[in-house]
């Protein structure tokens, strides 16, 4: 199988929603317990929530890429380039929440998808304005 630009961003899309499905379940077998983690507001608790939430958000920031991409026929490089940024802005954000939860210091590494994120949305945004 080989699947490429921009196919590979539907299929992380999908990957994502059902990931965020699946973590929603595993907070769910806890959330009842008002201690867990170190309560509803501790710094751990809210950064697997994050992590949740941002396999739906940049789940479907890769839909949309699929769909702009597909619908405008935006073929420029810089849309490939987003492509792969929003593909590693997708898989490092969730780590960056999970590791963070135990390792504060790790906090560091969310430039890593902040930064692809950001570069992700010029590159495509720069491709549409070109249209
Ligand atoms: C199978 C589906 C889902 C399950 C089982 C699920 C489960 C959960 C659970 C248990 C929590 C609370 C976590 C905690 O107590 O710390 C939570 C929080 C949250 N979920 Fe989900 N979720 C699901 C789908 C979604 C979807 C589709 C979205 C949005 C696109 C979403 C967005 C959120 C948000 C924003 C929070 C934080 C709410 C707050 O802090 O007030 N979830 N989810």
């Amino acid at each position: 199988m080989k699947y490429s630009f921009p196919q590979l961003n539907l299929i992380m899309a999908w990957l994502w929603i059902v990931l965020g499905f699946a973590s929603g379940f595993l907070l769910g077998l806890n959330f009842h317990r008002e201690n867990w983690l170190g309560g509803y507001a501790s710094f751990k608790r809210r950064l697997y929530r994050l992590g949740h939430i941002s396999f739906f958000g940049l789940g479907t920031v890769n839909l949309l890429l699929f769909l702009t991409v597909r619908t405008f026929a935006v073929v420029g490089p810089g849309a490939q380039v987003a492509s792969w940024a929003f593909i590693v802005g997708a898989i490092t954000m969730p780590v960056c929440c999970f590791v963070t939860a135990h390792c504060p210091k790790a906090r560091t590494f969310f430039a890593v998808p902040v930064v692809s994120l950001i570069l992700g949305g010029c590159f495509l945004l720069w491709e549409i304005i070109k249209l």
